[in-house]
């Protein structure tokens, strides 16, 4: 059998949950063609895509409602998608509200159901880079968006992150495996890395899973014989390498006993009733087929491949409440909140409840459980850290390639581990965290702590004058005292040069994606993608300055996605492309440059002159008239950013995402009022935030993805 089939065949307990997230009744709710939908068509549609008129080559008066054809519902998902968006009618038309265009969505979705398909909500949605096109007005000016169901997540299977995999080898499992290879990848492109949706476990990460789960199998059973006596390799548990001796084939208790320990170490529970006598007799069938020690082997490696082991399995096992919804199961909310915080299955207090029957799947034992681990200082909370690094995006200095020979100062590593620690900092005192992150002019400059000692050291020791790129004067003396106060240009992660450069181009500043990461992260707008029919170049023109070459982008045409990014990004111009503030801007000097040459009238290289910085420039398009306005400089930009109601909001969002795997959709409305609420109520509490989303509707219930309840709604007006 091929390794991939064999596997197919393991995880035929998936199948099973996936026939049970496609296959579950849908009911087509009270919502019916005739008297919903067709007058919706009429009003908002016929008029473009009628008898008389067919904008685009679609016509939708003749449909009846019926999507037994192809071609029927191959016209409906492209109304879908087109409501899901909010792209129709276009934009200078009159447009339905979101209630109404969410209604069609639904009864669609329950229709394609009843046809044995599967609408889906178009990727753009579900991916992390389009969140934003929900209406950030709709979700946080009326408490329930009308029409919405009540806030639930889609059943799914969440495959287990390239972190949490590498947790797993370094346990008890895995730590003793060789040459065992990460089977994972993340998303590539913009926002969030880990999300719901985004993952298949394709044949290229089947086979890199069966190759690892050999080895971990092997090296769990290594043995050797000794003058002809079996000895199991130490470090290895003994209920398994004790199967190995083939002087003494396994006995029945013996397999018995290797599945439970196989299990307890891999899914941390015991195997069913069910499961013992499939897994015995898989063991049994696989001893005849290949001999006792493959035979054991592969059997011991099917546990590492259930789907158990693979995805995050959040179905919802509990009984259904009154809007059919389902509560997550115990387990399943354990499995969930641990993944949350931590890239670990729960730690032992919880699992320890979780096996004596202690811990209920209820919102109360939800908020202990994060309470608890937030107070847990010894418990390692990766995930906190990196929804910053993944928010802000200054992680990315790293692999900005910059010249030595034009800084030498310039260590990049050290700039991204020091607005960690600035992160981490305000983690730690928990008040205003959001606006203290975007304001503050203290910085950790060279910073590290020694894991033994525990105590501060310098993150570099070699020849670099680190400091320099946060502005400190050459003589400054490295200290412990951290963090340390920055002069008056600084404030907060925007202009600490891990950000800056992250955001900058090799040579140079980047203003474009500077300002996109603002109307993306902060404004929470979109920009749409570049055409790959643009040459996006900027003219070769070293005697301008970035401003003046950039001034191409205003043509019409590229201005209407360039006015959303690039005056966002002008301000930061107050800073060289290692982050360094200044106060003009280098240029060549052409006249100079040509003057420059040799007594036989060759070029001796480019003369430069500094020329004068302007850093002004206009907020605009934000949909908050209290943002929009002029700004002299960045700080000007970065405090009206940070007292921005919308602004924080936009972050809340974020967290959203984040913590639930999902972009938002207008269902969610209350989930993220709350959590904002929770946040502004605490005095800007990043736990409070916490706390709310992982005890929210949204993170406990879990519906059937092809009912009505689960449909997504989020028309942009
Ligand atoms: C004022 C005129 C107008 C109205 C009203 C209008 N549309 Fe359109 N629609 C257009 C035009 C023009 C196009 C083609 C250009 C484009 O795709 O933007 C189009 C394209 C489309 C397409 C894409 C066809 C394709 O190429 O796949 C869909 C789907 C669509 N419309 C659905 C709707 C729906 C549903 C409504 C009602 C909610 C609606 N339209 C209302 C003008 C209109
Ligand atoms: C439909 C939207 C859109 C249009 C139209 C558009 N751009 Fe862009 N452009 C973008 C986006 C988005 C980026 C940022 C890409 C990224 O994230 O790196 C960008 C980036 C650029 C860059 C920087 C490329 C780099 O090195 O990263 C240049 C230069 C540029 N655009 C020039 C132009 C010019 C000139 C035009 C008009 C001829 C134009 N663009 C039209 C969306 C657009």
């Amino acid at each position: 059998m091929s390794p991939v089939l064999r596997l197919a065949l393991l995880l035929s307990g998936l199948c099973l949950g996936l026939a049970r997230l496609a296959c579950g009744a849908a009911e087509p709710g009270a919502l019916r063609f005739e008297t919903d939908v067709r007058p919706f068509l009429t009003q908002h549609c016929v008029k473009c895509h009628g008898e008389r008129k067919q904008a685009g080559k679609l016509a939708l008066h003749q449909l009846d409602g019926s999507l037994t054809s192809e071609k029927a519902r191959e016209i409906w998902a492209r109304v879908a998608e087109k409501l899901w968006l909010g792209e129709m009618p276009p934009e200078d038309e009159p447009h339905p509200s979101p209630h109404a265009s969410g209604r069609v969505v639904n009864w669609l979705t329950a229709e394609f159901a009843r046809a044995g398909h599967r609408l889906v909500p178009p990727p753009a949605l579900e991916l992390p880079g389009g969140g934003n096109r929900v209406s950030h007005e709709t979700l946080f000016t009326t408490n329930t968006v009308p029409g919405t169901p009540p806030p639930a997540t889609a059943a799914r299977l969440w495959r287990i992150s390239p972190q949490i995999y590498d947790e797993l080898l370094r346990s008890e499992v895995g730590k003793n495996a060789r040459g065992v290879t990460q089977p994972f990848s993340t998303l590539t492109g913009e926002g969030f890395k880990d999300f719901a949706s985004g993952f298949t476990v394709d044949e290229p990460t089947t086979s890199l899973l069966l190759r690892n789960a050999d080895a971990i199998v092997a090296a769990q059973t290594r043995f050797s014989y000794e003058d002809g006596k079996f000895k199991g390799a130490g470090n290895t548990p003994r209920e398994l390498v004790s199967l190995m001796d083939t002087n003494a084939p396994p006995t029945d208790a013996q397999i018995r006993a290797a599945l439970e320990r196989q299990f307890k170490l891999v899914l941390r529970r015991e195997p069913t009733a069910e499961e013992r006598t499939r897994f015995t007799a898989f063991m049994r069938r696989n001893i005849a087929d290949s001999g006792q020690v493959t035979g054991v082997r592969t059997a011991l490696a099917a546990v590492l491949l259930l789907p158990e082991a693979i995805f995050r399995i959040e179905l919802g096992a509990g009984k259904p409440d009154a809007h059919g919804r389902r509560l997550l199961s115990p387990r399943e909310l354990a499995g969930a909140l641990s993944f949350a915080l931590t890239d670990r299955p729960p730690d032992r207090t919880l699992q320890g409840a979780l096996d004596k029957g202690q811990f209920a799947a209820s919102r109360e034992s939800a908020a202990n459980e994060v309470r608890r681990m937030l107070a847990d200082d010894s418990l390692a909370k990766p995930r906190i850290l990196r929804f910053f690094r993944e928010f802000f995006g200054y992680p990315h200095a790293t692999e900005v390639f910059k010249d030595d020979k034009e800084n030498k100062d310039h260590e990049a590593r050290v700039l991204v581990s020091d607005t960690d620690r600035l992160v981490e900092f305000f983690l730690a005192q928990d008040r205003d965290v959001f606006r203290e992150l975007l304001t503050t002019r203290k910085a950790f400059v060279n910073f590290a702590v020694d894991t033994k000692k525990k105590t501060p050291k310098r993150a570099f020791d070699g020849k670099k004058d680190i400091h320099r790129a946060y502005g400190l004067p050459a003589g400054w003396s490295w200290t412990a005292e951290q963090p340390v106060e920055l002069d008056g240009q600084h404030a907060g992660i925007l202009t600490q040069p891990s950000w800056l450069v992250a955001f900058s181009m090799n040579f140079d500043n980047h203003p474009i994606t500077r300002g996109k990461w603002v109307r993306e992260r902060l404004l929470g707008g979109t920009v749409p993608d570049l055409p790959i029919t643009v040459d996006a170049q900027l003219p070769n023109a070293p005697e301008q300055t970035l401003r003046q070459r950039l001034e191409g982008t205003k043509a019409e045409y590229c201005w209407q996605c360039h006015q959303r990014m690039n005056p966002l990004g002008m301000p930061f111009e107050a800073f060289d492309h290692f982050g360094r503030a200044r106060t003009t801007e280098r240029v060549q000097d052409k006249a100079a440059t040509a003057a420059n040459v040799d007594k036989k009238g060759r070029a001796l290289g480019p003369v430069f002159k500094e020329a004068p910085l302007n850093t002004r420039s206009v907020v605009a398009l934000t949909g908050d008239a209290r943002l929009d306005g002029e700004v002299a400089d960045p700080l000007a930009l970065i405090h009206k950013l940070a007292g921005s109601e919308r602004v924080r909001q936009v972050f809340v969002r974020h967290a959203f995402r984040y913590w639930l795997g999902r972009n938002e959709t207008l269902a969610d409305a209350p989930v993220l009022q709350a959590a904002d609420q929770a946040y502004v109520g605490s005095g800007g509490s990043f736990k409070a935030l916490l706390v709310s989303l992982l005890t929210s509707d949204a993170f406990l219930y879990r519906v059937n993805p092809a009912s009505p309840t689960a449909s997504v709604t989020t028309a942009k007006p």
